[in-house]
């Protein structure tokens, strides 16, 4: 869908030409690019300002159809983001055209403080993921773009082509990781949604287990199954592998895949309980992370382990009060029915870290909404009590623009986890500090590795699109993970 191009974007045939705009600095090297920029400018409607955006139709000496100017504001101000928003914009504008193709032209290197790959990634990226509708329910008022053409004025060189090869298939990792949120929770039991991941994965060349039941109970996965007894739909947990020839580091990733949080006994109020099929949100990251690795054919040893359960009340659903004993042995009192991520997690986690002895653990899970309330809807909170991959995670979130603030692990607050009858309850004694306790509950199943987790309660799923993405599910983690793995790891 991403193309690369080296048209001259005054001589070319178009239907649109979309041109970034500074208000300071000419971006582009072309004379008559500029000249017409110049020209724009002299309207009072558009000085390049950040959102600034004008259409213009035939203009002299060129041969596009149209030219959309997109302002980014003040050349030095211009970071990674804004050139997302921007691709995103010229996009939207051109679906809004019923058009099937766009050309950006991307600004000439010299000019900009951003180095050309990150540029040209960051333009891409916005472009294409803002290129995306959820329409399997519903024919979408404008379709996307067939194609969108990034054009560079000088030649284009082979890697600029792979960096473009990468944009493009990390991108298609995120829109499948929306669409599986997106999809409702009737059409993607935990039977349903690992079939799907299974189809994906085969075909992108990942070994791929699903466990059933049966194996489940066989295993002691507990506290998972606990979860699961409440609802028709039987669980799974779905096991992926990408194990490159001569990868040395295996890092595990786990993600909380709860197809439908009704609560369970502890039934979710109206209010809280609508948007809960997007609880399986760092199950669609996990999955779609380790698709995307092996179609990139990445060099580390990757481990998905994905839970996949419905929390429902029911005459057969765990009560609050009931003792289970987990995977690892030890038993939990069911203090709360709606805190029913970690007790799948936790299963999950710590076989995943017996089996598979991985050098780094991460977690991605919609696990609390104190999170949110911490932290608010567009930022993780990340946990960890190592620095350096705390650290890493932060910085690959502040490269990706999926913002993730770092969160402490305080040792006194485990006392708050505390139960008369088992070695530990689910939730804390007191309302405050959610986010907190539930991190220190899943510390307790992760022994001595390198391990973090991910709350993505907040930025998951969105009640309002922005200038990439539509309402709903953001897609949230693939990108980091894949930045984290490839500075990181
Ligand atoms: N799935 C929810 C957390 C959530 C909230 C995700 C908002 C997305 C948006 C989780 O299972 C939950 O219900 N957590 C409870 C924990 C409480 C019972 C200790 C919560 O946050 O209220
Ligand atoms: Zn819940
Ligand atoms: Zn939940």
């Amino acid at each position: 869908m991403l193309q690369l191009s080296t048209i001259d974007p005054v001589k070319s045939k178009l239907k649109a030409l979309a041109i970034p705009v500074a208000e300071d600095k000419n971006l582009h090297r072309d004379r008559k690019v500029n000249a017409l920029v110049k020209k724009i400018k002299e309207f009072k409607e558009f000085k390049g300002a950040k959102d600034d955006t004008i259409t213009y139709y035939e203009p002299h000496g060129f041969n596009s159809q149209r030219v959309i100017f997109i302002g980014v504001g003040k050349a030095d101000e211009i970071d990674l983001d804004r050139l997302r928003v921007m691709g995103g914009r010229m996009v939207k504008k051109a679906m809004d055209l019923d058009l099937v193709e766009i050309a950006i032209l991307v600004p000439s290197i010299k000019n900009l403080r951003l180095n050309p790959e990150d540029t040209l990634a960051a333009i891409g990226e916005g472009a294409r993921l803002a290129n995306h509708r959820f329409d399997k329910y519903k024919k979408p008022k404008h379709p996307p773009l067939k194609r969108i053409k990034l054009v560079l004025g000088t030649t284009a060189k082979p890697r600029y082509r792979s960096l473009i090869t990468r944009v493009d298939t990390i991108c298609e990792g995120t829109i499948q990781a929306r669409n599986w949120v997106n999809t409702p929770a009737n059409d993607k039991t935990p039977a349903v949604f690992a079939g799907s991941i299974k189809k994906l994965a085969q075909k992108a060349g990942l070994r791929i287990d699903i466990r059933d039941e049966r194996w489940l109970k066989k295993e002691g996965f507990n506290t998972m199954l606990a979860v699961a007894q409440g609802s028709q739909n039987r669980p799974r947990l779905v096991v992926l592998r990408h194990q490159p020839k001569g990868a040395k580091q295996t890092v595990a990733l786990i993600g909380k895949g709860v197809t439908f949080d009704a609560g369970g006994i502890n039934l979710k109020p109206t209010g809280s309980i609508e948007t809960m099929k997007c609880d399986m949100s760092g199950a669609a990251a996990v999955a779609a992370t380790l698709i995307t690795a092996a179609r990139l054919k990445l060099n580390t040893n990757l481990i998905g382990v994905i839970p996949i359960v419905e929390n429902m009340p029911s005459g057969t659903a765990i009560r609050p009060g009931d003792i289970v004993k987990t995977w690892a042995g030890k038993t939990v009192e069911i203090g709360n029915t709606d805190a029913e991520g970690r007790l799948i997690l936790i299963d999950a986690m710590a076989w995943a870290i017996d089996t598979f002895a991985p050098k780094v653990t991460i977690d991605m899970a919609t696990l609390t909404g104190a999170c949110v309330v911490a932290l608010g809807e567009k930022i993780a909170g990340v946990f960890s009590s190592d620095d350096q991959l705390a650290d890493a995670i932060i910085h690959a979130g502040n490269y990706t623009h999926e913002r993730c603030w770092r969160m402490p692990l305080p040792d006194d607050y485990k006392e708050q986890l505390k139960s008369e009858v088992a070695d530990t309850g689910n939730i804390g004694t007191t309302r405050w500090g959610g986010a907190i306790t539930a991190a220190l509950f899943l510390s307790e199943f992760v022994k001595d590795t390198r391990w973090a987790h991910i709350d993505i309660a907040g930025p998951a799923f969105l009640k309002k699109g922005n200038a990439y993405g539509e309402a709903g599910a953001t897609g949230f983690g693939v990108r980091l993970i894949y930045r984290l793995l490839e500075t990181f790891i």
